[in-house]
């Protein structure tokens, strides 16, 4: 099993150490994996679980259930466009049809040169402003295809 840095490990029992419960930071400690390393592998996981205390499979269980945590190696920067009604119709497909034929990709896969991730996702609760769409922790509404090039030129 691979070690998990020191880093990590003081991130996550801080985080325990905020609940009378600390399987509660279970999360978190997912997060904190993830913030580290981009992504959270099996052995990253399991590693994490020790230090928290559950299992690895209550520890799948919570981030399998949480959109957030990636299990696989995603790109530098992880795109999200919300996949859901309001936006669907404000233009989502317009937009959904320019970034994969931009990025070259389609949902669930990384650009060759690892910049970009393209994931769907549900309701970004910014249905007003749709269609939407998150870059890593910044959202983006009121998309055109013009608006997502500009976009996607801020990101190296
Ligand atoms: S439906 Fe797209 S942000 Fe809510």
């Amino acid at each position: 099993m691979i070690e998990l840095s020191e880093a990590e490990i003081e991130g996550i029992k801080h985080e325990m150490s905020l609940y009378e419960d600390p399987g509660a930071a279970t999360i978190e400690a997912l997060k904190i994996v993830q913030e580290h390393r981009g992504w959270v592998s099996d052995e990253a996981m399991a590693a994490a679980a020790q230090v928290v205390g559950v299992t690895p499979t209550q520890m799948e269980a919570v981030a399998t259930f949480y959109n957030l945590i990636f299990r696989q190696p995603v790109g530098r920067h992880v795109i999200m466009l919300c996949d859901s009604i309001s936006c669907y119709l404000t233009g989502y497909e317009e937009v959904r049809d320019h970034l994969k034929s931009t990025l070259g990709i389609d949902f669930g896969q990384t650009t060759a040169d690892g910049r970009f991730t393209l994931l769907p996702i549900c309701c970004l609760g910014d249905c007003d402003m749709g269609p939407s769409m998150r870059v890593g922790e910044v959202y983006h509404n009121r998309l055109t295809p013009e608006r997502v090039d500009e976009i996607l030129a801020e990101y190296k």
